[in-house]
């Protein structure tokens, strides 16, 4: 075994599935940030948590709005992931700035991406402060699926993000 940085282990564990965290701002539009830092923490009842740095506008959304859909988007989202994942949804509307076509679903006002896999639509039960993140702890209100989109992941840790069957 050869001694690495923490932040080397994600190439290990490549591919790592990206998510879109969609929260709603203050005019009722969503902000779309892209989150690596999830995963499924219960399933009886439904629990997801997540991991939000400092600087983060949906940190700040969320302290006021405990809603929270996570999704799985799609191979044309490609470029969104990197666009929401590098510019902050504080000054701007991203969606609108990427031209993303949003849907509704059931049971929230906020939209999500068309071209999404997974929708965990969640509410924010608990934070752990983690440093320069938060970890919060959600149940999960519903989950939707579209098998017809093909999900994409972050390749070499997230250097490259594309579909699985690349290797
Ligand atoms: C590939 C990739 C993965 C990321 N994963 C996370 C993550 O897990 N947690 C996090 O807080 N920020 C993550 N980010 C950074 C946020 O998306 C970034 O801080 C974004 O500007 C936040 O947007 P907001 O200010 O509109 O909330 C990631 C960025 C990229 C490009």
């Amino acid at each position: 075994m050869n001694k690495i940085e923490i932040t080397k282990a994600p190439i290990f564990t490549s591919p790592n599935p990206m998510t879109f965290i969609c929260t709603k701002k203050p005019d009722g539009t969503t902000n779309l940030a892209t989150l690596a830092f999830w995963n499924f923490a219960s399933t009886a009842p439904g629990k997801i948590m997540f991991s939000l740095n400092k600087g983060a506008y949906s940190l700040e959304l969320l302290e006021n709005n405990k809603e929270v859909v996570l999704v799985l988007p799609g191979a044309g989202l490609t470029g969104a992931l990197i666009g929401c994942g590098t510019t902050s949804g504080r000054e701007k509307d991203k969606v609108a700035e990427q031209g993303i076509p949003m849907q509704n679903i059931e049971g929230t006002e906020i939209c999500i991406p068309e071209e999404s896999r997974l929708a965990i639509h969640a509410t924010v039960s608990a934070t752990v402060d983690a440093d320069d993140h938060v970890i919060h702890v959600c149940n999960v209100n519903n989950v939707y699926a579209n098998d017809d989109v093909d999900a994409v992941f972050g390749w070499k840790g997230y250097a490259e993000i594309a579909l699985a069957q690349k290797q």
